[in-house]
C-alpha cells in the first residue's frame, strides 16, 4: 500500500546517500568492523555479520572499495581465529552428536574481535551466509581477486553446511526455537556465491552444493505458504526480512511466481504507506516501520521491474531522517503494539539512531535507481 505525499527531490535523496556512505566509512573501526549503532545503549560497541555484511555490500554498490574490504577482512579474522571451534562443531556434527547452541558461533563481536560479557541472543546462521554472498558481490563488482577471503569463506562453508537445517534465533533475535525462512535463503545465498565464485573446491565445493540444494528444497517443500515465502517453516505469515531473499541477495527470482507473490504478500501485509513492518506480531518499541525493510521491499520492486513502487520505499526511507540527518532503526508513524513502546524506552532508551544499516539499504536502492552513480568515494581502492 502506498500513500500520495510530497515527494523527496533527486537532489535531497542523492544528498542523502551520499552523506550516509560517509556517515558509515566515518564510523568504521580500524579493525574493518561497522558498529551497528555507534550510540544505542544495547548495541554500542559491538559489529553483527548480519548487518555489517549488508552495510559493505551498500558501501560497495556506492563506489567504497577499500572500506567493504576492510570488513570482509575482519570478517575472515574472526573465522580464522575460531577456526580449531569451527572444527569442533563440524566434527561433532559430523559424528552425529551436535554440539549444543551455546558452543556455536555468535552472531556479534566487538570492534577488536572479542565476544563480549554481554549476553544476546546468540546463535544466529544468516550473517555467516550473507557475508560471504556479500564478500563475492563485492569481488565480482569491482573486479577483485577472491583469493583474498579465501580462508574465511572455506571456513563458512564448513560451519555452515554442518549447522544450516538447526533451529535458531531469526535476524530479529527471536524464535531460536523455528527453522527460519529468510535465514535459509541467506545461507543459500552465501553457499552458492561460494561456488560461483570458485572460492571452494574439491569436496568442500559439493559440500557447499548439497547443502544449498537441501536448503532450497527445504524452503519449496515447507516454507511457502499460499505461493509466498512464509516466515519459518510451517507457517502461513510473512517476515519484512523475506524481500532480501529476492534482492539485494538474488537467489529467488523477482519475476517467478514466488518471488512475485512473495512481494505481494509482504506488500499487503506489512508495507503501510511505503514503510514496513517487521511482521505482524511485533512488539519492539510498539512495532514501528523499518526504513531497511522499506528500501529492502524497494529494491525487490526494482528486480520486478517496478520502478515506481521502488522509488516511493526509498522516498519513504528519505522522509524519516533526523534533522542531524541519521536514519533511525524504525519510526513509530504506524504502531502495531502502541501500548508496548514505553517499555523498551524504558529499558534501552531512544530508537537506534543512526542505524548505519537502515543508512546502507538506502544508499543501495538509491544505487540501484541510479539517484547516485557509484563514484570512488574518496578512498583507494
Ligand atoms: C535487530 C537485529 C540487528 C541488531 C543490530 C536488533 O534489534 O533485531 O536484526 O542485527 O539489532 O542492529
Amino acid at each position: 500500500m502506498t500513500a500520495l505525499t510530497t515527494p523527496v527531490g533527486t537532489d535531497a535523496l542523492a544528498d542523502l546517500a551520499r552523506s550516509s556512505v560517509s556517515l558509515i566509512t566515518s564510523l568504521q573501526h580500524p579493525s574493518g568492523a561497522y558498529p551497528a549503532s555507534p550510540s544505542f545503549s544495547a548495541y554500542q560497541g559491538y559489529s553483527w555479520f548480519r548487518d555489517g555484511a549488508f552495510i559493505a555490500d551498500g558501501v560497495s554498490s556506492a563506489g567504497a572499495v577499500d572500506s567493504a574490504s576492510r570488513f570482509f577482512d575482519w570478517c575472515q579474522q574472526m573465522l580464522v581465529e575460531r577456526r580449531s571451534r569451527i572444527t569442533e562443531i563440524v566434527e561433532a556434527a559430523a559424528a552425529g552428536r551436535p554440539l549444543p547452541d551455546d558452543r556455536m558461533l555468535p552472531t556479534r563481536f566487538t570492534m577488536e574481535g572479542a565476544e563480549g560479557d554481554d549476553d544476546w541472543w546468540d546463535f544466529q546462521t544468516d550473517g555467516y551466509g550473507t557475508w560471504v554472498w556479500a564478500a563475492v558481490a563485492h569481488a565480482e563488482r569491482h573486479g577483485l581477486d577472491i583469493a583474498r577471503w579465501r580462508d574465511g569463506i572455506a571456513l563458512s562453508v564448513d560451519y555452515l553446511a554442518a549447522t544450516w537445517s538447526r533451529p535458531c534465533y531469526d535476524w530479529w533475535e527471536e524464535h531460536r526455537e523455528q527453522v527460519h525462512v529468510s535465514t535459509l535463503l541467506c545461507i543459500v545465498a552465501g553457499l552458492e556465491a561460494a561456488v560461483r565464485s570458485a572460492a571452494v573446491d574439491g569436496d568442500r565445493a559439493d559440500a557447499a552444493r548439497g547443502a544449498a540444494a537441501a536448503a532450497r528444497d527445504l524452503v519449496t517443500r515447507r516454507g511457502v505458504h499460499d505461493g509466498h515465502l512464509s516466515k519459518w517453516l510451517g507457517s502461513t505469515d510473512v517476515d519484512g526480512s523475506l524481500s532480501a531473499a529476492i534482492a539485494p541477495l538474488g537467489v529467488i527470482d523477482a519475476t517467478s511466481p514466488l518471488g512475485r507473490a512473495s512481494i505481494r504478500a509482504v506488500d499487503d501485509a506489512l508495507d503501510v504507506e511505503g514503510g514496513v513492518h517487521r511482521f505482524s506480531f511485533d512488539t519492539f518499541y510498539g512495532g514501528g516501520q523499518w526504513p531497511l525493510l522499506s528500501c529492502m521491499l524497494g529494491l525487490a520492486y526494482a528486480a520486478a521491474g517496478d520502478r515506481p513502487a521502488a522509488l516511493a520505499r526509498l522516498q519513504w526511507a528519505a522522509r524519516t531522517v533526523t534533522p542531524e540527518g541519521y536514519l533511525p532503526e524504525q519510526v513509530p508513524d504506524h504502531l502495531l503494539a502502541p501500548e508496548r513502546r514505553a517499555e523498551w524506552v524504558e529499558r534501552w532508551g531512544g530508537v537506534a539512531t543512526p542505524l548505519l544499516w537502515s543508512h546502507a539499504m538506502f544508499v543501495r536502492l538509491a544505487v540501484e535507481l541510479g539517484v547516485i552513480t557509484p563514484e570512488a568515494a574518496g578512498e583507494g581502492a
